[in-house]
C-alpha cells in the first residue's frame, strides 16, 4: 500500500493512474477503522482499480473539543488492516497540510444540515462537507463510498455533489453490526462493558419498529420505540424518528422512503443508528 501524507505527491500519483484510464474508488475515514470502514474498502475493490482510504481526523466537524480530543487515533493498527483488505493507497494528512490557518468559509446545503444530527451537533456537517469537498478536490474519485450508519451525512454529501455538480457517483453501503446488533462505530471502543449491554436498546427498538412497520402507524411506533429506549437506564434519547428517507422530514402521509433514526448517549458515549423501513406490499 502506498502511504501519502502530502496532497500533491498523492495527486500527482493519481494523475499518472487517471491519465491510464483507473477507475479511481474513494473511502474517507477518520480512522480507528473497524468491520465497518473495512467492508467499504472491499465494496470499493469490486467498483473500481485503485483504492484510495483516508484516514484524517477532521477537527472542524467536532463542536466538542473534548470529542475530538478523545477521538481514537490507532494508525500502525489501521494500517496493518488496510494492508489486510488490500487497500492500494493511504491518505493520511496532517492538519496543516488541510487546513492553511483558521478557515471561516463553509457550503451551504440547506435545511438538510440543520435537521436531526445537525440540531445536536451545530455546524458538524458543515465541517464535513468542508472536509469532504477538499478530499474529493484533492482525490478527484470516480466513485465515493460512505456507510448508511450515518444516513444523513450520505444524504448531505449526495446534496453537495448534486448543488455542485460534482462528478464524482456516491455509493451508500449497509450498517455493519455484531452479532449481538450494536452497530460497528469507532466510538464502540469508549463503551464500558455495562455501556456496551445498555447500548442494545437502539436496535432493539430499530427491530421492533421494523418488524412492526406499517405507514399508518408512524406516530404510535414512534412512540413506543422511544418508550423502549426510555425504559433502559444509563441510555440517554436525544431523538428517535421515523422520517422520509429522501429528506429527513417527519413521515407523513406522502411518504414513500421510511428510514427510522436514533441518536443517544450511552455513559458518556454518543451514538447514532438507523433502519431503513419497507412496506410490505
Ligand atoms: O464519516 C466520517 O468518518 C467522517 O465524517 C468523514 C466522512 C470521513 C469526514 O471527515
Amino acid at each position: 500500500m502506498k502511504n501519502f501524507a502530502k496532497k500533491d505527491e498523492l495527486q500527482q500519483y493519481l494523475s499518472g493512474l487517471k491519465a491510464d484510464g483507473a477507475v479511481i474508488t474513494f473511502v474517507p475515514t477518520m480512522g480507528a477503522l473497524h468491520q465497518g470502514h473495512l467492508s467499504l474498502i472491499q465494496q470499493a475493490r469490486q467498483l473500481g482499480n485503485i483504492v484510495v482510504c483516508s484516514i484524517f481526523v477532521n477537527p472542524t466537524q467536532f463542536n466538542d473539543p473534548k470529542d475530538l480530543e478523545k477521538y481514537p487515533r490507532p494508525i500502525q493498527d489501521d494500517i496493518k488492516k488496510l494492508e489486510q483488505v488490500n487497500c492500494d493507497v493511504l491518505f493520511n494528512p496532517d492538519v496543516t497540510e488541510m487546513y492553511a490557518g483558521n478557515e471561516k468559509w463553509h457550503l451551504d446545503i440547506g435545511e438538510l444540515e440543520g435537521l436531526l444530527e445537525g440540531k445536536f451537533r451545530p455546524g458538524h456537517y458543515q465541517g464535513v462537507t468542508q472536509v469532504v469537498y477538499k478530499l474529493f478536490n484533492i482525490v478527484k474519485p470516480d466513485i465515493a463510498l460512505f456507510g448508511q450508519k450515518d444516513y444523513q451525512q450520505v444524504l448531505v454529501i449526495q446534496k453537495m455533489i448534486d448543488l455542485l455538480q460534482l462528478p464524482v457517483k456516491l455509493e451508500m453501503c449497509p450498517i455493519m453490526r455484531e452479532p449481538d446488533g450494536l452497530a460497528m462505530s469507532s466510538r464502540n471502543i469508549h463503551l464500558t462493558a455495562d455501556d456496551r449491554q445498555r447500548a442494545l436498546v437502539l436496535s432493539k427498538a430499530l427491530n421492533y419498529v421494523k418488524d412492526h412497520f406499517s405507514p399508518e402507524q408512524v406516530d404510535q411506533l414512534q412512540q413506543e420505540a422511544i418508550a423502549i429506549i426510555n425504559n433502559e437506564s444509563g441510555v440517554n434519547l436525544a431523538y428517535f424518528e421515523i422520517a422520509d428517507g429522501n429528506n429527513l422530514h417527519p413521515a407523513n402521509k406522502n411518504t414513500k422512503n421510511f428510514v427510522a433514526l436514533v441518536a443517544a448517549t450511552v455513559g458518556k458515549t454518543r451514538l447514532i443508528d438507523n433502519m431503513l423501513l419497507k412496506i410490505d406490499e
